[in-house]
């Protein structure tokens, strides 16, 4: 029997998202109401927790600061001591919520998504109030929370990169800067194109998500992030199984269900493979979803 390689996981816990990047796989579905999943109940993520010792809220097709339970959650994981990193970029909560949310669990890392300068940001964060979001960075600042600003470069927001990186030494705030991938017309760093599952070596960790699907990985979530591609017979293996919103059904049972092991033997023997993992992990790029440059500014 396979065991859970990685202690962590990344999970989608809302539907819901207020802005509209243009690159996000909100833009396959003509109204939010198509998303498929929900919100997450705070019984369902305690679920999650009690497996997991790191959390990621890094959504797919949400932001996890819409879910109702957010704070609730945070506090969860603040007294589980449950390790939590959120990357959030839409800003329409306000200031006293994010303080909240800060007091919930003072050890959270926060990763702002503020592409440019804080007032180009919305160039591609469509709807975001980047000065808004970049004040809340700096509130978080203020009450010793870890922050990091993560600066994906397009071609609009590239001259800036120098003014932002002394913006964010002034403040002592890290700054990561991410290229798109090459699918977005990234560029290529390293050449090889063996099958190699990320989520065998490590590199790529469970994802639950807004279905309540638990999957080797976020990039197989196809029904929520390709919804026209095909959902062929390997991934059916994930999609037929229950889900964390099913009574009764817990994450170790999920994992070691045997259409979940199937999936997990078919990747080691490289037999029967979806076509998505084959896409994503012979790769031409040493991780096609971030691809950090010397552009992080330290401390
Ligand atoms: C699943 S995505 C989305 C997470 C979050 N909703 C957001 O928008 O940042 C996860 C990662 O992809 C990055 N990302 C989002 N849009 C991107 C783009 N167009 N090019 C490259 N990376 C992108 C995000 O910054 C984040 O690190
Ligand atoms: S912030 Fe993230 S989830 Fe929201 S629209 Fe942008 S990419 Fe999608
Ligand atoms: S795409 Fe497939 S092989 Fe690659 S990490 Fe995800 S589940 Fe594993």
């Amino acid at each position: 029997m396979l065991k859970n390689p990685r202690n962590d996981a990344t999970l989608d816990i809302s539907t819901k998202c207020t802005l509209k990047c243009s690159e996000c796989a909100r833009q396959h579905f003509e109204t939010p109401s198509q998303i498929p999943g929900r919100n997450w109940t705070l019984e369902e993520f305690s679920k999650v927790i009690s497996v997991y010792k790191k959390i990621d809220f890094n959504g797919q097709i949400s932001d996890a600061v819409f879910n109702p339970h957010f704070i609730d959650m945070l506090k969860l994981c603040y007294k589980d001591g449950v390790e939590v990193e959120i990357s959030n970029a839409a800003s329409q909560r306000n200031m006293g919520w994010y303080e909240r949310a800060f007091e919930a669990n003072p050890n959270a890392i926060w990763i702002f998504g503020i592409d440019g300068l804080p007032d180009q940001s919305c160039i591609y964060r469509e709807n975001q109030d980047g000065e808004h979001l970049f004040n809340v960075m700096l509130r978080a600042k203020e009450l010793n929370i870890s922050v990091k600003w993560q600066y994906i470069v397009f071609d609009y927001n590239r001259e800036n990169i120098e003014v932002a990186k002394s913006i964010a030494k002034k403040y002592k705030i890290d700054i990561e800067f991410n290229y798109p991938t090459e699918a977005r017309g990234g560029r290529v760093v390293d050449k090889k194109t063996k099958f190699v599952p990320k989520c065998l070596t490590g590199k790529r960790c469970t994802a639950v998500n807004a279905t309540g699907h638990v999957l080797p990985c976020c990039w197989v979530d196809i029904p929520a992030i390709n919804p026209k591609a095909e959902l062929d017979d390997p991934l059916r293996l994930l999609f037929d199984n229950p889900t964390i919103f099913d009574d009764g059904v817990s994450v170790e049972q999920i994992l070691q269900s045997d259409s979940y092991q199937q999936f997990m033997m078919n990747l080691i023997n490289k037999k029967d493979v979806s076509w998505v993992c084959k896409k994503m992990c012979t790769s031409s790029l040493e991780n096609p979803n971030r691809v950090k440059v010397n552009g992080t500014v330290s401390r």
